[in-house]
């Protein structure tokens, strides 16, 4: 393994090597593989040579430990996997990733990463015109690592706008801080809340109605609550593409309530975010642009590489302010340069991985129409599944319709037709549901997941999930639909 960098040396040799072993794989032919073997985890560890030894592996050992990784992996990028809110990469995503990779360079000062600090700055701009945000310096905005930290700078932000001395003294002083977020809110609200001192207490979880979006009157009523308690309101997560039903919150009314109740509006669209990019779509989002802060995630539906999670905001200075450490051994303020385009003392982290690069080469190589087009192309897969199962024998909607990238739905297989639907029959259709995930999973060669969702009562069920890559097909759909029912013949 040791060696120069140079051509001839043995680090573009191996890398040469690893893009060969990745062809021979078949990793690039995304249909010739299951998509997962699965094997228990006592018995991968047997197959597998992961142990770590005093002495250097071998170049072969080496060899087999990659082969073996790409044989026993689950291949996100497979057309049968829909079982996460990601799937496979954007292959321009993929060589933005290896490009930054290269460099290993972080992303905080213009000195060490000038081309990437272009990046960020392109792929901020553009998203905050997607929003409708205030061009930069009145729009802001950071990458960071997922949506959960995207969240937690919302909730940082608001509280710094509202309360600015807790950056100094902390919040003892202060009464309890309240947060609102809907039931169907995404968990890392209540972990931020943890983060930040609020305590998961003071989380509101505000109802929802049948379609899973937050209820206006019941987000008016929370805080009229909160405040009865003795709490003091500061915070409101609207959710634009819930994790599960991928529903998207009423904004313009939430908007409004958080106007007139003088509170910090972010909009978690981690996941609903991406139709944004579309005309025919981005109207489920309407009203985003009255929000005070969004977190996007490019790396669930758009199909950047893990991991590419954007945090826009309103407000000249204020990302900057509520983090900024100052440190002077890396943002002196006497370079010989422009040191505005030292960015990262807005970011909570000090090293920050290059993720810009990935979505900068994506749109670049794509045009905002490419990356439209994907997004229509994956929302029409969308609905020909959902039209497919929508009558069909033995399948059963959650919802009655989806908004977004996600059909969720139950399998009753023809044992359980036209019976009384009692408590029993129901517990017996959740055990289905994981049997017949059990049989995709031990078979590898479909991947859905399965939740329960307890604020509404309902038990396991499979959550489809359609990504813009691999780019989707009617055949791929035809494909999943045709699994289940024979998966479940026999039960
Ligand atoms: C709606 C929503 N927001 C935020 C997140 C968290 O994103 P990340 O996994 O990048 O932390 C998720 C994850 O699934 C999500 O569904």
């Amino acid at each position: 393994m040791e060696g120069s960098r140079s051509s001839d040396g043995t680090t573009v040799g191996l890398l040469a090597r690893l893009l060969d072993i990745l062809r021979e794989e078949n990793v690039f032919d995304s249909d010739s593989e299951p998509v997962i073997r699965f094997v228990q985890p006592e018995q991968l560890r047997g197959r597998m040579s992961v142990d770590l030894t005093e002495e250097p592996a071998t170049r072969e050992d080496i060899e087999t430990a990659i082969r073996q990784t790409i044989r026993y992996s689950v291949r996100t990028f497979s057309p049968h996997f829909h079982n996460q809110l990601y799937a496979g990469v954007d292959e321009y995503g993929l060589l933005g990733s290896w490009l930054t990779d290269v460099f290993n360079t972080s992303q905080y000062t213009y000195e060490v990463a000038p081309v990437f600090t272009l990046m960020e700055r392109l792929v901020i701009e553009r998203s905050l015109e997607l929003i409708g945000y205030p061009p930069l310096p009145d729009g802001d905005g950071i990458l960071c690592p997922g949506g959960s930290i995207s969240n937690m700078y919302g909730m940082v932000l608001a509280r710094f706008r509202k309360f600015p001395d807790t950056k100094r003294t902390g919040i003892a002083g202060l009464p309890p801080l309240a947060c609102f977020t809907s039931e169907a809110g995404h968990y890392s609200i209540g972990k931020g809340a943890h983060w930040l001192g609020l305590g998961t207490d003071h989380v509101y979880k505000v109802k929802t109605d049948e379609a899973g979006r937050m209820r206006p009157d019941e987000l008016r009523a929370a805080v009229r609550e909160a405040r009865a308690r003795g709490h003091e309101p500061f915070f409101v997560n609207a959710t634009c593409g819930t994790t599960v039903l991928c529903s998207f919150d009423p904004l313009p009314e939430i908007a409004a309530i958080c106007r007139e109740e003088d509170l910090w509006l972010h909009v978690d669209a981690c996941l609903g975010g991406t139709l944004l990019l579309s005309d025919k779509y981005r109207s489920r989002l309407t009203g985003i642009e009255l929000s005070d802060s969004v977190a996007w995630n490019p790396h669930k539906m758009l199909g950047a590489p893990f991991q590419c999670s954007l945090f826009l905001a309103k407000g000249r200075n204020l990302l900057h302010e509520a983090n900024c450490a100052g440190a002077k051994y890396l943002f002196q303020q006497d370079k010989h340069y422009d040191v505005s385009w030292d960015t990262g003392d807005k970011s909570l982290q000090c090293g920050r991985k290059i993720d810009a690069a990935k979505l900068w080469l994506m749109w670049k190589a794509r045009g905002t129409k490419g990356l439209r087009e994907s997004v229509d192309r994956a929302m029409s897969a969308t609905e020909y599944f959902f039209a497919r199962i929508e009558h069909r024998d033995g399948f059963r909607l959650v919802l009655p319709r989806y908004e977004g990238c996600n059909v969720c739905f139950w399998y009753v297989p023809k044992s359980m037709r036209g019976q009384p639907e009692t408590r029993d029959w129901w517990d017996k259709l959740y055990r289905i549901t994981t049997k017949i995930k059990e049989r995709m999973m031990l078979e590898g060669s479909l991947m859905i997941g399965y939740t329960p969702l307890s604020y509404k009562n309902h038990g396991n069920f499979f959550r489809m999930v359609v990504t813009c890559q691999p780019p989707p097909t009617e055949a791929s759909m035809d494909y999943a639909i045709e699994k289940i029912e024979q998966f479940a013949e026999d039960l």
